[in-house]
């Protein structure tokens, strides 16, 4: 499909589109580059491993919130799922199906519970405070509102702890013990529906038998709380399914993979599979100048924290082809933390001044995390769009915009 890099010409491409090229086009450095196949591509995979099932996928809007972008997935069907008020204000203006997209988090304000009983969308409880602030809004607004109890299954996803959300010590989820307090409460409010199960178990996950473990409990659950009276429809997986960062050829398992482990379970109990994928849909680069020994870029962890935050991998190459020697560098920003690198020990040929450098894989949680810190502006985004068409889809923040938050005071 052409949207990989590494062409045999040693040039870095998105598409048929050479990033070198690309980036003596484009004014900004370091920017984002996405590839609007790939997004489609990614996106289509998981509809067609859902195919033969009652589903809903739903995209985890955190992981990319540019506006275009969840434009392109709401009139390609997507669902979503969201996480703030902002992220549902976006959504509606994205132009997703509010009865298709879901409101998740441990710490939803009132503010945000009422405008999303008022746009009628489904609503994950989280704990006890939360269902009464739900019910609250729902009385608030005299709307109805379906929601999903997040069943905390104590799994083990097997990855870093702080993208670790299904074990017994997590901050999310109810637990085992307190489900008949909950189910209760909700049977007491005649504008609550109980219409779910969901669970997420954490990002980056690589093997796919640790979602069919938590599927087989969360099975349980639904057949106990289906004997209590209530008519669930959503079973919900979350996301979380991992992508090869290492670009060594890893082999990881596909939508396909992850859907086909839990197929059997969601069509014997005749439920509707929800998925929330964040990180496998998106996948895009960040470009920067190079420097020396350090190789020292324009990018920092202001622009991309993931490798400061969670020492995460993520692949860099230069932008075009170079016989310069190999040497082993520390590709580190602008930024006054030792914590400021977007890759450590990495066997680069010495670049230039003014060479480009691409840092790989993106698409999710990159922008998304993207902050001010030293007023760093939050980068411009591109998106190469069918037949390399280069479209800008967002502007690179300037001083200006940032003042705004000032005005008046
Ligand atoms: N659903 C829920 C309830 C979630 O909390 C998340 C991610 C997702 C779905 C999507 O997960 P994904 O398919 O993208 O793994 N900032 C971190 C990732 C944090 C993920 C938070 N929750 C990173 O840079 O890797």
């Amino acid at each position: 499909l052409g949207w990989y890099t590494g062409a045999e010409d040693g040039y870095m491409y998105v598409d048929q589109l050479r990033v070198e090229d690309i980036r003596r086009q484009v004014p900004e450095s370091p920017f984002y580059l996405y590839s609007k196949n790939r997004i489609m591509h990614n996106y289509q995979a998981y509809k067609k491993a859902l195919e033969g099932l009652s589903s809903l996928p739903c995209y985890a809007v955190k992981a990319n919130n540019n506006l275009i972008i969840m434009k392109e997935l709401a009139a390609a069907g997507a669902g979503a799922v969201l996480v703030s008020g902002n992220e549902l204000k976006m959504a509606m203006a994205a132009g997703f199906d509010p009865s298709r997209t879901i409101f998740n988090g441990n710490g939803k304000l009132p503010w945000e519970l009422e405008l999303a009983a008022e746009k009628g969308v489904l609503i994950n409880i989280d704990s006890e405070f939360d269902l009464q602030n739900i019910a609250a809004a729902a009385r608030k607004t005299g709307k109805k509102v379906k929601v999903l109890l997040r069943i905390n299954p104590d799994v083990d996803p097997q990855v870093h702890p702080y993208v670790s959300t299904g074990l017994a010590g997590s901050k999310f989820g109810i637990r085992n013990s307190h489900i008949g307090w909950f189910l209760e409460a909700i049977r007491a409010e005649p504008l609550l529906e109980l219409v779910g199960v969901h669970s997420h178990l954490g990002s980056t996950i690589t093997k796919v038998n640790i979602f069919r473990d938590a599927a087989v409990i969360m099975c349980e659950f639904v057949k106990m709380i289906r004997s209590e009276g209530f008519n669930l429809q959503y079973l919900n997986i979350g996301g979380g399914l991992g992508i090869d960062y290492s670009h060594q050829g890893q082999v990881l398992p596909t939508p396909t993979d992850l859907i086909d482990t839990v197929r059997d379970i969601v069509k014997e109990l005749g439920l509707t599979l929800v998925i929330e994928p964040g990180r496998s849909m998106g996948r895009r680069r960040v470009k920067t100048n190079g420097n020396k020994h350090f190789i020292v870029i324009d990018g920092s962890m202001a622009t991309l924290i993931r490798p400061s935050l969670y020492g995460a991998y993520q692949h860099i190459e230069l932008t075009k082809p170079s016989n310069a020697p190999m040497e082993t560098f520390d590709v580190v920003g602008p930024i006054c933390e030792s914590g400021d690198y977007l890759g450590k020990d990495r066997q680069l040929p010495t670049p230039q001044p003014g060479d480009g450098l691409v840092v790989h894989d993106a698409g999710a949680y990159c922008m998304s995390m993207a902050s001010n810190y030293n007023l760093k502006m939050r980068p411009a985004e591109y998106l190469v769009e069918e037949g390399g068409k280069l479209r800008k889809i967002r502007h690179e923040e300037t001083l200006e915009h940032h003042l705004s938050v000032f005005d008046g005071l």
